[in-house]
């Protein structure tokens, strides 16, 4: 009866995390969607505690009360700007529970096997420790380079390619060994040869990737740590967790390959890492801008500008969300629309750090959603509108990446703000943007610089809107 009731929750809680991915899918749902992740995660704790003998609960509450009060304590003080690195970190939780589960596993007791079940069970075992040491290394690497204690610039060692296959190909000779050994007396050593190279892989793997291709790695080491939860669900006969890791696993799988479509970079290019410094002209502007001249104008200027329009289209970036300027912004944009203009958002599926930043910044100030379009659905709208109004944007508005075949991030989609009759774009100075390429946007006869902090600019704009 216990052990039915178990599978019943476990499969609820399966529903409903597939029903939450879905809720996530689209703005209007994503709350719902939040919910059912809610629920479906107490359910399968509630459940799993359930399942316990009653002397191992002590434990279970002791790992379970600190996790749930520092978890809660992180998440709600995380900028979301910073959001990548704490995701990183945890990632790097589950790549290493993957690696003491596996050596738990194998060395804890275990009741009697058929040569066939055997195997199956080393596969699991030295398959799960390999993938949770990859994941636990590469994961604090990206948790390091994102949060700026190590150089977010690509580690190029030579024939660092070779170096990969020769430790993978020594990482299966330890297969091989692990699986010969006669009891588990020899068999540890080849499994601890194999997770502290696997985790020097990690190490090297993550290491020569960087720049823009960061937040992709970020949402790869998600996709792994899923694989390697789900091996842990294996080697634990654990439903649930087979399941969870797999959406997990192939959810960050999915999203690698949005972002990259999104940058016009091939998955496996960014695998193989070292951004901006192959193929393309490397970066002249770490920093600074393209020499030029620039037309700039001042807040009231652009409040009138945006007053006597009668369409605009604002294109928010990175710059909005370190600003935090969406609540000031959501203010000019309700006096625009009292007054006759028709404003519209159009996001870039990369704008800002992570998926989804713009529009989770844009629900949080209120913005309806009906007015926010995605890049394909309104790139061809800029021709005929009045102002494309850019805040705090600059690699997807970069015109280079269409007419510049020398250009790193050449190929990527960008969103044609040219196009409309005047461009204002607001930003501190002439900085280049996380790839760290010049923006021949600025130059332009129809653009116009605002600077400034974005936050201080729209809050300058909103006062003489007001007056
Ligand atoms: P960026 O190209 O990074 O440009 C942001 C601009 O905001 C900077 O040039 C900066 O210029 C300005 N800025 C910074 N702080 C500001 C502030 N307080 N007030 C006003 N402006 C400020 O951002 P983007 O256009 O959103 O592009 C995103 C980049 O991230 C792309 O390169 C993309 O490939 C990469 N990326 C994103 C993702 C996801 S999933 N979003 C994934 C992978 C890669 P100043 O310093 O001059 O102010």
């Amino acid at each position: 009866m216990k052990t039915s009731l178990i599978t019943i929750a476990y499969i609820a809680a399966s529903a409903l995390f597939i029903l939450s991915l879905g809720g996530l899918s689209q703005q209007e749902t994503a709350r719902r969607g939040n919910w059912y992740g809610i629920i479906g995660m107490v359910i399968a704790l509630v459940a799993t505690g359930a399942a316990m003998n009653v002397g191992g609960l002590p434990v279970l509450a002791a790992a379970l009360i600190p996790g749930l009060i520092i978890g809660a304590i992180l998440a709600s003080r995380v900028q979301m700007t910073s959001m990548p690195e704490l995701v990183a970190i945890l990632h790097s939780f589950v790549g290493l529970a993957a690696v003491l589960v596996g050596f738990a596993t194998y060395l804890g007791p275990h009741g009697q096997m058929t040569s066939a079940e055997k195997n199956l069970h080393l596969g699991e075992i030295f398959i799960g420790v390999c993938i949770g040491s990859i994941t636990f290394t590469g994961s604090v690497i990206a948790f390091l380079k994102l949060r700026g204690s190590l150089s977010g610039k690509p580690l190029m060692l030579p024939a660092r390619h070779m170096i990969n296959i020769v430790m993978l190909l020594v990482t299966i000779g330890l297969g091989v060994a692990f699986f010969m050994s006669p009891n588990e007396a020899t068999g540890q050593w080849p499994l601890l040869a194999a997770t502290v190279l696997t985790g020097i892989l990690g190490i090297h793997f993550i290491l020569a990737i960087g720049g823009a291709d960061m937040p992709v790695v970020v949402s790869m080491l998600n996709s792994y740590s899923g694989w390697a939860a789900s091996a842990a669900g294996f080697m634990l006969s654990n439903d649930l967790l087979i399941i969870t890791g797999a959406l997990v696993g192939s959810s960050g799988a999915i999203l690698s390959y949005i972002m990259c479509k999104g940058m016009n970079r091939s998955f496996v290019s960014v695998m193989l890492g070292g951004f901006g410094t192959e193929g393309g002209t490397p970066s002249s502007a770490a920093g600074s801008g393209p020499a030029g001249e620039v037309h700039s104008i001042e807040a009231p200027g652009a409040a009138d500008l945006l007053q006597s329009a009668k369409k605009i289209i604002i294109i928010p970036g990175y710059g909005l969300a370190v600003a935090q300027a969406q609540h000031s912004l959501a203010e000019v944009c309700k006096i625009l629309k009292e007054k006759g203009v028709e404003v519209k958002f159009a996001i870039h599926p990369v704008a800002g750090r992570l998926p989804g930043h713009m529009n989770v910044l844009l629900a949080e100030a209120n913005i309806p959603y009906d007015i926010v379009f995605e890049m394909d659905e309104i790139n061809n709208e800029f021709d005929g509108t009045d102002v494309a109004w850019v805040i705090g944007a600059n690699d997807i508005v970069n015109p280079s990446a269409l007419d510049d075949p020398a250009s790193p991030i050449a190929g990527m989609p960008v969103l044609h703000v040219w196009e409309a009759r005047d461009v204002i774009v607001m930003k501190r100075g002439m900085a280049s943007g996380y790839a760290g390429v010049d923006n021949p946007l600025f130059y332009n006869e129809n653009t116009l610089m605002l600077f400034g902090d974005a936050k201080k600019v729209v809050d300058e704009i909103l006062t003489a809107m007001r007056a």
